[in-house]
């Protein structure tokens, strides 16, 4: 943790649908637990034309609708701490009276900008004008950072023009989420596995971030971007590099950061038949008829909706190991899971018995539950008269219950305090962001020189049969 605790935030995208659902919700129950800090003030901006109470109001109702009852506590209090200033982004003349609004932060600013990519540029310069930078000023980024490593340096450049890089802070919700932060302390807190967790011991291992949703009424945001960059090129890629990376010297922002980038700059490109696009045309999911992509979309459209990939880390420790990785919206259920597909025991002694032996395997649940279960094969009970049995069983830790009585929190609480606290050790540092764009940028390149068009498939199902294949032509089954 580096600096100062932020006593003023500053949320851009005030009015959307993060702020909304995630931003707001999150920031009361930090609020309703006592982790703010009692002189913190909030003000909120826009475009649209509010004063303090019209935005308290909005507030009010974004609680109501999307923090649970229980986590709500008194949100007077929370409302009292917001302000907001109506503001055009894009023209400079606003930023002077939104500084004045902020006021003279005694300890420090925290901005966070929840805006259309499109407006970074000019909030960033606006900030400047306004004087709303310096050193007791931070910046937290939401996504996306640009649509591929181009655009992207261009607002990364713009952002360090007014803030260094321990001042800004990227965001990516996924390494907000408890379980992906669990991962470390499994790999890392118990002796267990480190010395297994390599090319000799591990076979393969899939992430699966699979969602039931459509469009969502992301109608013009979504189909210029698709579930590569949507989903692969930031979550997805943050998962893979925390199962894959060294173990970093201790739990800060520059040793974890440091590791996780040495993999993403190990990823080798996957060639055009390791990669399977998908759309999807109409279903159901859970018994529900949902229409089709370019239904929702309202046009024919080449974006894909899902993508599988046989992806590869060019390193000593993960020489000849796929990761498998796939994700798409409407599937059948909503799941995010990581499986880490041990080897088979190199001779089995129960075979002359007739006993089949599985290989172990490490399944961690994301969402929507969060658990990790390792398969290990046990005796079936009884004489063995007929020969020996064997069969997996799992050794299972639901999480809820393992830490039961503790309060489970949204990504955006840890994600907020951090950001108002100065910690950078869950944000996505520069250069892992341009190595991320690095690798999606060619697969895309590929995509095009093939003339790679995604293959539809039915609202419901797990993607197009040829993502099914992708694994099993290498003996791979996914795991469902
Ligand atoms: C966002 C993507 O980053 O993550 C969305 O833009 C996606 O398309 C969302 O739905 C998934 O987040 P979560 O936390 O619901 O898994």
């Amino acid at each position: 943790m580096t600096g100062f605790i932020a006593d003023r935030l500053l949320l851009f995208g005030a009015t959307g649908d993060l702020a909304k659902r995630m931003l707001l919700p999150s920031l009361a129950a930090l609020d309703a637990d006592g982790l703010l800090d009692p002189k913190l003030e909030i003000v909120g901006t826009a475009r649209s034309e509010l004063d303090d109470q019209a935005f308290r109001n909005f507030a009010r109702e974004a609680l109501e609708k999307f923090l649970p009852g229980d986590r709500r506590g008194s949100t007077a209090t929370f409302l009292n701490r917001l302000g907001y200033q109506a503001l055009d982004a894009s023209a400079l003349d606003g930023y002077a009276e939104l500084a004045a609004k902020v006021g003279t932060p005694a300890q420090g600013l925290a901005i966070f900008l929840s805006t259309a990519p499109s407006l970074f540029e000019a909030t960033i310069h606006g900030l400047a004008h306004g004087g709303l930078t310096g050193a007791n000023v931070r910046i937290g980024l939401e996504k996306p950072l640009g649509t591929d490593l181009e655009s992207s340096r261009v607002i990364n450049d713009a952002v360090a023009t007014a803030f260094p890089e321990e001042s800004t802070f990227r965001i990516d919700h996924y390494l907000g989420k408890e379980t992906v932060q669990n991962l470390l302390a499994l790999r890392f807190a118990n002796i267990l596995f480190e010395p297994l967790w390599n090319a000799a011991h591990i076979d393969h291992v899939q992430i699966t971030v699979a969602e039931t949703v459509g469009l969502e009424g992301r109608v013009g945001f979504y189909d210029d971007v698709g579930a590569l960059r949507d989903m692969v090129q930031n979550h997805m890629l943050q998962l893979l590099s925390l199962v894959a990376m060294e173990p970093p010297a201790m739990f800060d922002a520059t040793a974890v950061r440091d590791e996780k980038v040495k993999v993403l700059r190990s990823l080798r490109l996957s060639s055009p038949d390791e990669t399977v696009t998908g759309q999807y045309r109409a279903g159901a999911i859970a018994g529900q008829a949902v229409p089709g992509y370019d239904e929702e979309l309202g046009k024919p459209s080449d974006t894909e909706t899902f993508v599988a990939i046989k992806a590869h880390i060019d390193n000593w420790r993960w020489k000849g190991v796929p990761f498998y990785l796939r994700t798409g919206k409407r599937l059948p259920k909503r799941t995010t899971e990581i499986i880490v597909q041990f080897r088979r025991v190199p001779h089995s002694i129960f075979a002359g018995k007739g006993a089949r032996s599985e290989p172990n395997r490490l399944v961690i649940g994301v969402q929507p539950d969060e658990n990790i279960s390792l398969s290990l094969m046990a005796k079936v009970p009884g004489l063995d008269r007929g020969g020996i049995r064997l069969r997996p069983v799992p050794l299972d830790i639901a999480m809820p219950n393992a830490f039961a009585g503790t309060q489970r929190r949204i990504a955006y609480e840890r994600l907020l305090l951090d950001l108002i606290e100065g910690d950078q050790t869950l944000f996505v540092r520069r250069d892992e962001v341009e190595a991320q764009w690095d690798w999606v940028d060619a697969i895309r390149a590929s995509w095009d020189e093939h003339g790679l068009v995604p293959k539809s498939y039915t609202a419901g199902s797990w993607g197009p049969s040829a993502a099914i294949a992708l694994a099993e032509r290498d003996g791979v089954t996914w795991h469902e």
